[in-house]
């Protein structure tokens, strides 16, 4: 069973690689991110988060089903915005308000690579675009104008970041 990367593991913070082949191997990858995605009651999860940089995400869709998106490209974005409270795997236990577009246009390929597009808004137009910043190393935190919990953990998080990097 997979981990969860947790901030500030540096895989979080690297641009995903496209993926190239549509085997049996890209489904068991998904496959094995949708269990650990419901074990911790995720709602969306991208590859990097289980330390796999390539550009997967699946999105739970309830009772153990769930979505795949590879290389998934987000063709437009609505003017009009929504503000969500929003969390990650990534970041247990820290929430935070994100202003982001409430519409976008989403281009992916599914699990046997055929093209598919789709127009979402609301908490679905959410999702997409939290998950699609993680493939390119760009966290909620970076995005949030309001921290609602866990500040605290955070700046701990952030100093042992700045340690490191001393
Ligand atoms: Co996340």
């Amino acid at each position: 069973m997979f981990k969860i990367a947790k901030y500030p593991n540096p895989v979080l913070r690297k641009t995903a690689k496209l993926v190239g082949d549509f085997n049996d191997d890209l489904k068991k990858l998904a496959d094995n991110m949708a269990k650990v995605m419901y074990e911790d009651d995720g709602i969306g999860l991208a590859a990097p988060q289980v330390s796999k940089s390539l550009r997967l995400i699946v999105v739970g869709l309830g009772y153990g089903e769930y979505k795949t998106y590879v290389n998934p490209d987000i063709t437009f974005f609505s003017k009009e915005k929504t503000t969500t409270d929003e969390g990650c795997l990534s970041l247990p236990k820290i929430f935070a308000n994100v202003i982001r577009p409430k519409k976008i246009h989403i281009k992916y390929y599914n699990l046997d690579g055929e093209l598919q597009k789709e127009k979402l808004k609301g908490m679905d137009a959410v999702i997409l675009q939290h998950e699609v910043d993680h493939l390119n190393g760009i966290l909620f935190i970076d995005r949030a104008e309001k921290i609602n919990q866990g500040q605290e953990i955070l700046d701990s998080l952030k100093k042992q970041l700045d340690d490191k990097a001393k």
